[in-house]
């Protein structure tokens, strides 16, 4: 007999047990960036559950924090007080990337960069330093990044275009761009995706604009869907077939320091990050094959 409860069951035992569906590695070590300069579009939301999700099923995944609201470290679990070695350290150059790194108590093959609040004058402090735009880049040199082997690499960006976004793009290979199903959503992306020319062109030519994201999505509005529609007929292919749905439990889980992932594993967010987790890791497989 079918019933909801069923249905959620069947759903929770799908996530959460990872040896039924696999997940290909990807051809090479990916980094993405995750960026939009509106702020509460599911950026953080984004990076900590698709992370979880591609960790849990055996790809080992690095989530790097560089927004000084520390989100990011929060849903994952890993201690952020001012003063534990985070991003901040990395980018000034006192300390290593894996010296930095942090297990998730979420899942294993899961470890956080984390950023404290040290990370807000950090925008300030780079204006000054030699080769300010890719700090970040040179901390995640290819040596830097075999000794912890991560198959993924997250940058969960801060609102903004400054000098720490400009960092991460200067420093991934793809830019990840979670989009709101609502009004506003396309404002401020032409900006965004200027900026990104701009790196393409002087610091980074082989920055792609690889993945959208449409999150948030509210089914029982005709403006979600129109929203929608706008996005693919702009991005077509690199716009996911999954979109995210908007649902409280995914924004009550940050709140127990989990992700949806492992704090409701049969609810509709938790399915939703993992498909979308699950076309990612199919593009990243076949990106080197084509
Ligand atoms: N699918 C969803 N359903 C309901 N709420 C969501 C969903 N995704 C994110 N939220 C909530 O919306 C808010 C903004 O999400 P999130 O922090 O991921 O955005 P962000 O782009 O990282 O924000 P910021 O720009 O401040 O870094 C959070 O409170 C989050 O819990
Ligand atoms: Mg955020």
């Amino acid at each position: 007999m079918w019933t909801p409860i069923a249905e959620e069951a069947e759903r929770a035992t799908r996530v959460l047990h990872p040896d039924a569906l696999q997940l290909p590695r990807p051809a090479r070590r990916r980094v993405l960036t995750v960026a939009n300069q509106k702020g509460g579009v599911g950026k953080t939301t984004s990076t900590v559950n698709l992370a979880a999700a591609l960790a849990l099923h055996h790809l080992k995944v690095l989530v790097i924090d560089l927004d000084p609201q520390g989100n990011a470290s929060t849903a994952l679990g890993v201690e952020h007080r001012s003063g534990t070695p985070s991003i901040y350290e990395v980018l000034i150059g006192e300390i290593s990337l894996a010296d930095a790194a942090a297990p998730s108590n979420q899942t294993d093959n899961l470890v956080c960069v984390p950023a404290t609040i040290d990370l807000a004058g950090a925008e300030i402090e780079l204006v000054s330093m030699a080769a300010r735009e890719s700090r970040l880049k040179e901390a995640l040199s290819p040596e830097a990044l075999d000794s912890l082997q991560p198959d993924y690499v997250f940058i969960d960006c801060p609102p903004s275009l400054g000098l720490l976004t400009l960092n991460a793009m200067v420093a991934a290979q793809e830019v990840l761009i979670p989009i709101q199903c609502e009004y506003y959503a396309l404002e401020g992306l032409s900006q965004l995706l200027g900026n990104i020319e701009l790196v393409q062109q002087h610091l980074n030519p082989d920055l792609d604009v690889s993945t959208i994201l449409l999150t948030m999505y509210d089914g029982r509005t005709k403006l979600a869907d129109q929203v929608t529609t706008e996005v693919r007929n702009h991005f077509q292919e690199r716009v996911l077939k999954t979109v995210i749905p908007r649902s409280v439990k995914v924004s009550e889980a940050p709140g127990f320091g989990q992700t949806i992932i492992t704090y409701d594993p049969g609810s509709r967010g938790a399915m939703s990050y993992l498909d979308a987790a699950k076309e990612l890791a199919v593009r990243g497989a076949e990106m080197g094959t084509t």
